[in-house]
């Protein structure tokens, strides 16, 4: 099927149309992604468009369509052509700037959410968790999607999110601002914790202020919560990846050295120095990261390490609890 010269298609034959130009250049859900740039030109929904299978598209909605079907077919992701992908039932912009967040991420928000409730429940308080008296840290948050996530999880907790990257932390808090949580979480650009340590703390200047931070300590500063999705594949599986990750998501949010793993080992060290007794660490994996990032967690600085598998099986979480030691 040659696409259309017609300057009037309806709704069906459109999608039709736009299904088989992707199906032809082998983009994975073919279906779906010309469902989404169907949408996103024309600003409809799908109960719309499935009411509505015979309305004709205007010629220049058509147009933007199969440019838009073009580009994905040539490797750009839907996501970024339509600016947009849904993380904890809330949309989040991206650009090619910050990773597009995945839905096994949630996971990390699960098992955060279900340890800070144990804890609570252990320490005999009360059982609903607002996150009051809880500080909080997601390191390496690109879009914003985790650190906004546990602000909507719990109201009353004090969040902190970090990128090495200036061009991801924009985005982060243009989320932020665009959901209604600027004023909860400090973004702060840091080399993972090191804008936090004693050394750091001079350089940390909350993005859209002017004035330093006030630290009244020179203490390194403590965390209930570290949790991350740092990058963790390995350059030398670079040929490996889709197209649409290799050559259109940041390197930065992609590689965590060589192997993958690199970045564990600095973080991990890092998150002991700054985590509470009994706060909790709670990592993504990649997905055969697990081996070689579980044994810097069986050392006497944590407890309790719990393995969490994705929905296809993969050990895609790994959390522990700081001891005292
Ligand atoms: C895998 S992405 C995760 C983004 C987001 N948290 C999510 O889950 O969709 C990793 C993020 O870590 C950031 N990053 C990479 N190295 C870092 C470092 N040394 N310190 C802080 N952030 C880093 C990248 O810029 C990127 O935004």
């Amino acid at each position: 099927m040659s696409e259309s010269k017609s300057n009037s298609l309806d709704f069906r034959t459109a999608l039709k149309q736009g299904i088989h130009l992707l199906r032809e250049a082998h983009v994975p859900s073919d279906t779906l992604a010309a469902e989404l740039l169907l949408l996103h030109v024309t600003r409809r929904d799908r109960t719309w468009l499935y009411a509505h299978p015979e309305e004709l598209l205007d010629p220049q909605a058509l147009e933007s369509y199969f440019s838009l079907l073009r580009r994905r077919a040539a490797g750009e992701p839907t996501q970024h052509l339509t600016g947009k992908q849904e993380f904890w039932g809330v949309e989040f912009e991206v650009t090619p700037d910050v990773l597009i967040p995945r839905p096994e991420t949630e996971h990390l928000i699960e098992v955060a959410l279900d340890r800070l409730a144990v804890r609570e429940l252990r320490a005999a308080r009360d059982s609903k968790l607002t996150g009051e008296g809880l500080t909080i840290i997601d390191i390496g948050t690109g879009s914003g999607c985790i650190a906004v996530a546990l602000a909507i999880e719990l109201p009353n907790a004090n969040l902190y999110a970090t990128d090495i990257s200036p061009a991801a932390l924009a985005i982060a808090q243009r989320n932020a601002t665009q959901l209604g949580f600027a004023n909860r979480i400090t973004f702060q650009e840091s080399n993972l914790l090191s804008a936090f340590s004693d050394a750091g703390a001079r350089y940390i200047v909350p993005l859209g202020t002017h004035s330093s931070h006030n630290f009244s300590s020179s203490k390194p500063r403590l965390f209930d919560l570290v949790i991350s999705n740092p990058p963790y594949i390995g350059r030398k599986e670079s040929t490996t990846l889709p197209v649409e990750v290799r050559d259109h998501e940041p390197p930065s949010s992609l590689y965590g050295g060589e192997e993958g793993y690199e970045l564990y080992g600095q973080l991990i060290p890092q998150a002991a120095l700054h985590l509470k007794p009994s706060g909790l660490l709670v990592l993504e994996l990649g997905h055969n990261s697990l081996p070689a990032v579980r044994p810097l967690l069986e050392t006497p600085a944590w407890a309790n390490l719990l393995v969490t598998n994705d929905l296809a099986g993969i050990p895609r979480v790994l959390s522990a609890e700081r001891t005292s030691a």
